[in-house]
């Protein structure tokens, strides 16, 4: 009977490569947009997945994908610090699969995968770009609809996203941001992009200004304070003279009528 140990070793052996197998589809499906089609990450923006210690732990994959993840880490020697959504619609067997399947990844194999050096970015064309003056080739919105960065623009732009200042920083410096706005990590900002990417051009000369900007020494924000008084003044000037016209062509009410009447 020494071949008896043979057929549920080789069974099981079976089982964990086609459950290895199975999850390569919902990596593609839930994962490959950010991590990369080989789990190679983005290097200073997304944590690689391959050759990754960590994802060893089936379950700290799983609870990543349904928890979300955010905060500072380090893989391999290089930090990241961004923001990873909750992935509800991938159901816990499936984060499992795509576990087993991360673990067949090796780091090497990534490597070879990583995106090709970057072509340098020109930051006057990447700062026009951002405020809109130039139009995005494939007509995504301006940055500017969305983000501040210190002291550009009138009153610096918008809300929604996060301060760029400092973003290059943070984010892998050129290289990292410039692949972070090929492929953006953010919810948002991937809606807003969706079939409107960045070109390689764009997203470098994107990334250079950024640079640029972190370099700069930061503007003094009652600057700021002041820009936003000149704009209240200005929008109350604005309905005032709105009042003043309505008040012109308010409809006349009946005395007036009989009053203009009479003074013909
Ligand atoms: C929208 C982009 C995005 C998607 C989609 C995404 N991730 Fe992530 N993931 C990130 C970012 C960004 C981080 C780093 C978070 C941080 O810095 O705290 C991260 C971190 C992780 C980590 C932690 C790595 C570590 O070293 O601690 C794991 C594991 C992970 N992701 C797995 C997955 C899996 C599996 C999927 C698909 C089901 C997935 N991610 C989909 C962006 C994404
Ligand atoms: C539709 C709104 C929108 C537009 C347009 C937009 N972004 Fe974003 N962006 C966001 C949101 C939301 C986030 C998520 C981070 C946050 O603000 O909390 C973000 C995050 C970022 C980050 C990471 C910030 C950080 O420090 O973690 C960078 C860098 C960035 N955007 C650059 C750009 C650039 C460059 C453009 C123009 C090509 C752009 N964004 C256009 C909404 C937008």
């Amino acid at each position: 009977m020494k071949g008896t140990w043979f057929f549920p070793l080789a069974l099981l052996l079976g089982l964990s490569l086609a459950l290895a197998q199975e999850g390569k589809a919902p990596y593609g499906q839930y994962c490959a947009s950010c991590h990369g089609s080989e789990g190679q990450g983005i290097p200073g923006a997304i944590p690689p997945l391959a050759g990754n210690p960590k994802v060893e732990d089936e379950a700290y994959v799983v609870k990543v994908v349904r928890q979300g993840l955010s905060g500072p880490l380090e893989v391999n020697g290089v930090t990241y610090n961004g923001i990873m959504p909750p992935l509800p619609q991938v159901s816990e067997a499936e984060a499992r699969a795509i576990a087993q399947y991360l673990k067949g990844l090796s780091g090497t194999q990534a490597e070879a995968q990583a995106p090709a050096p970057q072509v340098p970015g020109d930051p006057a064309l990447g700062r026009a770009l951002y405020l809109g003056q130039k139009a995005l080739q494939n007509g995504g919105a301006p940055c500017q609809a969305c983000h501040t960065v210190a002291g550009v623009g009138f009153l610096g732009g918008g809300s929604m996203g996060k301060d760029l200042t400092d973003a290059a920083k943070r984010l892998g410096g050129e290289a990292g941001l410039a692949a972070l706005l090929q492929n953006p990590a953010f919810p948002v900002m991937r809606e807003a992009y969706k079939g409107r990417p960045l070109t390689e051009a764009e997203a470098a000369a994107l990334a250079a200004f950024l640079v640029q900007v972190s370099q700069e020494v930061p503007r003094p924000s009652s600057l700021y304070l002041g820009r936003f008084l000149v704009a209240g003044l200005v929008l109350l000037a604005i309905l005032l003279l709105y009042q003043a016209i309505l008040w012109q062509l308010r409809p006349k009410s009946l005395s007036e009528r009989i009053q203009s009447q009479l003074r013909r």
